[in-house]
C-alpha cells in the first residue's frame, strides 16, 4: 500500500462485515461500549445530513463531542478527511465518522440506471458495476452507499422505478446479491469495498396510484412473494444495511415497524447489520399519524429497530430523556449502538491522505460502463433498418436528447460530471467523421414545446440517407419526487417525430428513458425503436457499437411496457382471474369504444395486452426455441427435475441470447400467477448454432405461500417454459407428487 494513501490506521471496525462478528471485534466493542456515555451512544446512532464545506466550525464542535456517527451527502474529500481526522484525533473516544453517499449507479464513471442494468439480465457484470463504483468512492473516503435499491415497482408512473430491477422477484433477487457482492467485495475492509444498503424496507414500490411517498396496501402474501424477497436475497448476499423507507405499509410507516424490521428482517433473516431511517423519516412517524410528537417519534423508531436516525433530529432530541424516564430501555440504545459502527469494521481500514486520481474513469472501469450500456439497450423494433451500414452517406442525429450528457446520465449523478460523459452525438461523430453528421436538435428540451426548431430538423432529415431521432425524458423526470400522472413522450417531442418522418427517410428512434413511457404512435412511424435509457458515461460509444452492428442488442425488458397510462399497474406475473381474455380478444384500437365482446377481463377501448411484455427485446440475430424436454414428468416432493431446450441462432449475426424460464402452478390452495420466472441464462450463439440450455429444478423452487404465510410445493400440475420472453414459448407439463 503507497505510504501516501495510510494517514492512520484506525478504521476497521466499522467495515469488516455483516455476519456474526469474531470474538475479538466483540470484545472491542463491548469495552468501548462500556466507556461510552449515553449522549455518545446517542450520537453514534445519528446521522447529520450537513457537514459544511469547508468543515463548519459548528460541525467540529459536534464532531469533537462525539455528536454524531456518520454523515451523508459531504461534498468535497477535503471535507470528509478534515472530520475524520478531527473525529480521530480530538474526540474523546476516536470513534471514526461514517461517510455515507448516494452512489447509486456509479460514481465518477456513471453506469447505466438500475432499471437499465436490470434489462442485462446478466448479474456478473452488474456486479462488476457496482465493484467499480465501490472502488472509486472509496477512493474518495466514502465509506457506505445507499444502494441498491431493492423496491420492485409495477407501476411506471412511480419515478423512482428507475432506481431499482422492475417488476420482478427473481430478476431483482439475483441483482440485489450481484450488487451487494460488488459493492462490499470480498470483505468490508477489503480495499476498494464499501458498505451496502438495501432500500427500502419494504413497499414503497408499490405506492399508490405511482404518487410518491404515497401509501402502500399490500396484503402479506403478496409481501412475501413479491416485495421482500430482493431484501431477503441481499440480507443472505451479507448486506452491511438496510435503509427503511418513507412509505407505510397497511397503515404503518415502514420506519416505525416493529413486525418488518424486527420481526422479518432481524427475527426471521438473522439480519445483524445495522437499520438507517430514510432522510428524516423518524420525524414524518408524526405526519403520518404514527406518533403523538418528535418523542413519541423517536421512540417508535428505536423499538422497531431504526438503529440511526439520517439526518437527525429526534435521536438527538429525545433519546436520553426517554430513558431517564424509563420508557426506552438503554439496553436497545447499546444494541442499536453495536450494530451501527463496530460490527462493521471501520477502525483498522487506512484512510487515504488523498484519492488515488487514477481510480476515477480508469479504463477497466470505462470498459464495464460500455459493456453495461450496451448490453442494457433494448431493441424494440426493427424491420432491417439496424444495424446501419458503416458506408452510410450522411445521418442526420435530431431530437433533445442526442447531445444531452446530464440527461445521458440520468438521475442520480451526484458525483457524475458532464464533462466526462461521451455523449451520442459526440461518439457518432467520432466514427462517421464530423461531415457525416447533420445535428438538428428540433426541440432545445425534452419538455419544450416551441417548434421554431422543427424546419431546421426536417431540413436535417432530408439532407440525411437515414435520421437517429432521440426522444425521452429529461433526467430530472424520473427519480425521487417524480411521479408522473401520464406516460407519454413530454413536450412537443410526437409532433417532432410526426415532422421528421414526413421525410419519408428512415428513422431510427432512440429512447433516452427512466421508465417505460407509452409511445406507440411515434414508434409506428419508425423502422427501428432502440430503448438505451439513461445509458451513462459510456452511453456514446455503447450506441455508436450497437447501431453499427459492433454489438448486438440483447437487453430485455425488466419491467412490462403498457400500452397507455390507462392499463397501470400491469405486469407478467398477474392471475389468470375467472374470465381470463384470449388471443382472439384483442383487436381493440386505442381510444375507440366498442361493445364489449363477451364478459371478461379487458378493456373495451384498448387491448389488454401490454405494448412489450415483460422479458422482451428483439436482436440483430433470430433465435428458434425447442420444445423443452423434461427428465421426467412426475417429481416427487424434495426431488429435482431438469427442463431443457435447443436455442439455435437462425440468423446472420453472432449474437447473446437471453434464455428464461418460467413455470406456471396450475392449482394451488391459492391461486398462481399465470407464469413466474425461475431462471434465465445469457448465451452467446454464432450463426446457425444450436445448444442445449437446461435449467435445474428443486421442488422448493416452485414453492409459494399459502393462506397462513407457509411456503409450501403443493402436489399438483405445473408448467414450464424455456422462452424469449414471458409471453411466447411452448409449454411442457409435469407434475409434483406427494
Ligand atoms: C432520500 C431517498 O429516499 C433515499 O433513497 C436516499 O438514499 C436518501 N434521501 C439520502 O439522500
Amino acid at each position: 500500500m503507497p505510504p501516501s494513501r495510510l494517514l492512520c490506521c484506525a478504521l476497521s471496525l466499522v467495515f469488516a462485515c455483516a455476519a456474526a462478528p469474531p470474538p475479538d471485534v466483540e470484545r472491542r466493542v463491548d469495552q468501548l461500549l462500556a466507556r461510552m456515555t449515553l449522549d455518545e451512544k446517542i450520537g453514534q446512532m445519528s446521522q447529520g445530513a450537513s457537514l459544511g464545506s469547508p468543515v463548519s466550525e459548528r460541525s467540529r464542535q459536534e464532531i469533537r463531542a462525539g455528536r454524531w456517527g456518520s454523515f451523508l451527502s459531504t461534498i468535497a474529500f477535503a471535507d470528509r478527511a478534515e472530520a475524520q481526522r478531527i473525529a480521530l484525533h480530538e474526540s474523546r473516544l476516536s470513534i471514526p465518522l461514517l461517510f455515507g453517499r448516494d452512489v447509486i449507479h456509479g460514481y465518477r464513471t456513471m453506469l447505466p440506471i438500475p432499471l437499465a442494468q436490470a434489462a442485462t439480465w446478466d448479474p456478473a457484470l452488474v456486479e462488476q458495476g457496482a465493484r467499480v463504483a465501490a472502488r472509486e468512492a472509496s477512493a474518495d473516503a466514502i465509506h457506505w452507499t445507499f444502494a441498491p435499491m431493492l423496491d420492485i415497482a409495477r407501476d411506471p408512473r412511480w419515478g423512482r422505478i428507475s432506481e431499482g430491477a422492475g417488476e420482478d422477484p427473481y430478476l431483482a433477487a439475483a441483482l440485489a446479491a450481484a450488487q451487494v457482492r460488488g459493492y462490499q467485495g470480498p470483505s468490508l475492509d477489503a480495499p476498494g469495498s464499501i458498505a451496502a444498503c438495501g432500500k427500502h424496507f419494504v413497499g414503497y414500490g408499490a405506492v399508490e396510484a405511482g404518487r410518491e411517498y404515497n401509501s402502500a396496501w399490500i396484503p402479506e402474501i403478496l409481501l412475501r412473494s413479491v416485495y421482500l424477497p430482493p431484501f431477503h436475497a441481499a440480507s443472505d448476499a451479507g448486506a452491511a444495511t438496510f435503509m427503511s423507507a418513507f412509505s407505510a405499509i397497511n397503515g404503518v410507516p415502514a420506519t416505525g415497524n416493529e413486525f418488518l424490521l424486527r420481526g422479518v428482517l432481524r427475527g426471521e433473516w438473522q439480519f445483524d447489520g445495522f437499520v438507517v431511517s430514510d432522510y428524516g423519516s423518524v420525524d414524518e412517524l408524526v405526519t403520518h399519524g404514527y406518533a403523538a410528537d418528535q418523542a413519541d417519534a423517536a421512540l417508535k423508531g428505536v423499538r422497531a429497530g431504526v438503529d440511526m436516525e439520517m439526518a437527525s433530529n429526534a435521536y438527538h432530541a429525545h433519546l436520553k430523556a426517554l430513558v431517564a424516564a424509563g420508557k426506552l430501555d438503554e439496553k436497545l440504545i447499546d444494541d442499536a449502538v453495536r450494530r451501527v459502527k463496530f460490527r462493521l469494521g471501520l477502525f483498522d481500514k487506512p484512510v487515504p491522505a488523498a484519492p488515488d486520481p487514477t481510480v476515477f474513469l480508469a479504463p477497466e472501469s470505462l470498459a464495464v460502463a460500455r459493456r453495461l450500456a450496451a448490453e442494457s439497450a433494448v431493441l424494440l423494433k426493427n424491420d432491417g433498418a439496424l444495424p446501419l451500414a458503416g458506408s452510410i452517406g450522411k445521418l442526420a442525429v435530431i431530437g433533445p436528447l442526442a447531445d444531452s450528457p446530464l440527461d445521458q446520465m440520468g438521475c442520480w449523478t451526484v458525483d457524475g460530471r458532464a464533462g466526462d460523459v461521451r455523449t451520442f452525438l459526440a461518439s457518432l461523430r467520432e466514427r462517421l467523421g464530423a461531415d457525416r453528421v447533420i445535428y438538428a436538435p428540433g426541440l432545445k428540451t425534452p419538455r419544450d414545446t416551441a417548434r421554431d426548431g422543427f424546419p431546421a430538423a426536417l431540413e436535417a432529415a432530408r439532407a440525411a440517407d437515414a435520421v437517429l431521432l432521440f426522444l425521452g425524458e429529461d433526467a430530472n423526470m424520473d427519480g425521487e419526487a417524480r411521479s408522473r400522472a401520464f406516460l407519454d413522450l413530454p413536450g412537443a417531442q410526437a409532433a417532432l417525430a410526426k415532422e421528421i418522418a414526413a421525410a419519408g427517410k428512415p428513422v431510427i428512434e432512440v429512447i433516452v428513458a427512466g421508465r417505460p413511457l407509452t409511445f406507440q404512435e411515434t414508434a409506428a412511424q419508425a423502422r427501428a425503436v432502440l430503448y438505451v435509457w439513461n445509458p451513462g458515461t459510456m452511453g456514446g460509444p455503447a450506441l455508436a457499437d450497437l447501431l453499427f452492428g459492433d454489438a448486438v442488442p440483447s437487453g430485455r425488458l425488466p419491467v412490462t411496457f403498457p400500452r397507455t397510462v390507462g392499463q397501470v399497474p400491469i405486469y407478467y406475473a398477474h392471475l389468470n382471474t375467472g374470465r381470463p381474455p384470449g388471443p382472439n380478444d384483442l383487436g381493440i384500437p386505442l381510444g375507440t369504444p366498442v361493445d364489449p365482446h363477451g364478459f371478461l377481463s379487458k378493456y373495451i377501448d384498448v387491448d389488454y395486452t401490454p405494448q412489450y411484455p415483460f422479458g422482451f427485446g428483439l436482436s440483430y440475430s433470430t433465435f428458434e426455441y425447442s420444445a423443452p424436454r423434461l427428465s421426467a414428468s412426475s417429481v416427487p416432493l424434495g426431488g429435482r427435475l431438469d427442463v431443457a431446450a435447443d436455442v439455435t441462432n437462425t440468423g446472420r449475426y453472432e449474437a447473446d441470447e437471453v434464455v428464461e424460464l418460467y413455470i406456471r402452478g396450475l392449482v394451488a390452495s391459492v391461486a398462481r400467477p399465470v407464469r413466474e420466472l425461475k431462471g434465465f441464462a445469457r448465451v452467446r450463439l454464432k450463426p446457425g448454432e444450436k445448444r442445449g440450455v437446461s435449467f435445474t429444478l428443486s421442488t422448493a423452487d416452485l414453492a409459494s405461500y399459502d393462506a397462513h404465510m407457509h411456503l409450501v410445493t403443493e402436489p399438483g400440475a405445473f408448467q414450464v417454459w424455456i422462452a424469449p420472453d414471458s409471453d411466447r414459448g411452448i409449454p411442457g407439463e409435469f407434475r409434483v407428487t406427494q
